[in-house]
């Protein structure tokens, strides 16, 4: 496919990466970005036909079949319109907006437009997330209870990110989008979520978003999700998850600690990986940044449902619905209360109550737990269903 590519800078350039890096049929052909210089070396970089600085130049060309916008937040909404106005297929890095209002308008204006739409939200698409999802949609992990990813590091490489107006907000908004996504996967992207408690606050850095959060996420089925975000951590990019069902565990950690350590005294300093603070004493280098953060996969999915004519995994859907979460977080971040996600476009299940937790164990107990002592003995503790009284019986 002909790609028109909007950005130049960070993202940009790891999706060039992923998109022309395998032998890959995909093809920018257009790029724009804000200054003249850095579009040209893009171009020459990526060996792209046409350069811009001109956004509308950029994706209003014949050739152009599909946009891919990697420009700041602010600027997300201005190129979804113009993609609409040129009917181009489109693509979005996250956040897909910088509030839900921004997000509504662009998922409403691509649904009129009739235009395909992704949303490049690529820690869905990551290796290890691929296989965990698979296991706990196979029960693995049987009822889903709690879901937690983290995202921290020691803060964003351009100063657009630290201006509240561009960015549209700090980690919560930057980080917490990753997050959000990925526990309310793990979780079932058709529970609704339904309210948010979060604690923000600017410890360190001199901007007025948050550069620190924790929030949980309810859904309505009782599931929790959380999220634990920052840009004042120190020790590079830590990404992990974790989930937790009334039969299993899963823990991720996908950056920090993935079976590959080094240690140099620092003789030929060097790139390490994304957020990496050092490149000497013990490092812990990431082999493929491309694949292990899912930007391959994600791409794999979006080119392929243009191409099939069907809608990939992550859509302006899923964008609008995780800054709604993230405009409750922040509520709650001020008000100190469980805040409500709005959802005025919700395409999920309904009417859930919070699934039963009793499991039988006879006619008249429900189980508690079962237990293998050290000196061996087996035991059944139980609750009788009438008197609710709580027993323990040793079978062996
Ligand atoms: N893992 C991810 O999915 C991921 C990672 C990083 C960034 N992002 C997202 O990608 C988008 C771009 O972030 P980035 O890290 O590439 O930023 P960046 O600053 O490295 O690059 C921004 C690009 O936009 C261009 N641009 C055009 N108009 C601009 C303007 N008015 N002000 C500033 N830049 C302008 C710049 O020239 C540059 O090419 C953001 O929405 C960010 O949230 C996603």
């Amino acid at each position: 496919m002909n790609i028109a590519m909007l950005g130049s800078g960070f993202i940009g350039r790891f999706y060039a990466d992923s998109l022309q890096g395998y032998r890959s049929k995909d093809k920018i052909v257009s790029v724009f970005s804000r200054r003249e210089e850095s579009t040209k070396k893009f171009a020459s970089d990526y060996n792209v036909a046409f350069a811009t600085t001109n956004m509308e130049e950029a994706i209003n060309r014949p050739e152009v079949e599909v946009v891919c916008i990697s420009l700041p937040n602010n600027l997300h909404e201005e190129a979804v319109m113009l993609c609409c106005k040129h009917k181009k297929a489109v693509i979005t890095t996250k956040p897909l907006g910088r509030n839900a209002a921004e997000a509504k308008r662009m998922l409403e204006a691509v649904e009129k437009a009739g235009i395909f739409n992704g949303y490049l939200e690529d820690l869905v698409y990551t290796p290890k997330f691929i296989k965990a999802l698979e296991s706990v949609k196979n029960g693995a992990l049987g009822r889903i209870l709690w879901a937690k990813s983290r995202e921290t590091h020691p803060g964003p490489h351009s100063d657009w990110f630290w201006d509240i107006e561009q960015a549209g907000g700090g980690c919560i908004l930057d980080l917490g989008c990753h997050c959000v996504e990925i526990t309310r996967s793990y979780i079932g992207k058709d529970i609704k979520p339904i309210e948010v408690m979060c604690w923000a606050d600017t410890q360190v850095k001199p901007i007025d978003a948050e550069d620190h959060a924790i929030g949980l996420v309810k859904y309505e089925n009782g599931a929790v999700g959380q999220f634990e975000v920052s840009w004042t951590f120190r020790g590079g990019l830590d990404l992990r998850d974790e989930v937790m069902g009334t039969e299993g565990t899963i823990w991720i950690n996908n950056f920090l600690r993935t079976g590959f350590e080094m240690f140099t005294t620092g003789k030929a300093a060097n790139y390490v990986s994304e957020k990496a603070e050092s490149d000497k004493g013990w490092l812990f280098p990431v082999g493929d940044e491309l694949n292990e953060l899912g930007y391959n996969h994600m791409f794999m999915d979006m080119f392929q449902s243009i191409e099939q004519k069907k809608q990939p995994r992550e859509t302006f859907y899923d964008g609008y619905v995780v800054n709604a979460v993230l405009d409750a977080a922040y509520k709650s971040a001020k008000t100190k209360q469980w805040e409500p996600v709005v959802l005025d476009v919700w395409r999920g299940k309904s009417g859930f109550t919070k699934d039963s937790h009793l499991q039988e164990y006879d006619g008249d107990h429900y189980l508690v737990k079962e237990e293998v002592t050290h000196y061996g003995a087996k035991k059944v503790i139980l609750k009788n269903k009438k008197s609710g009284k709580i027993i323990e019986k040793v079978l062996a």
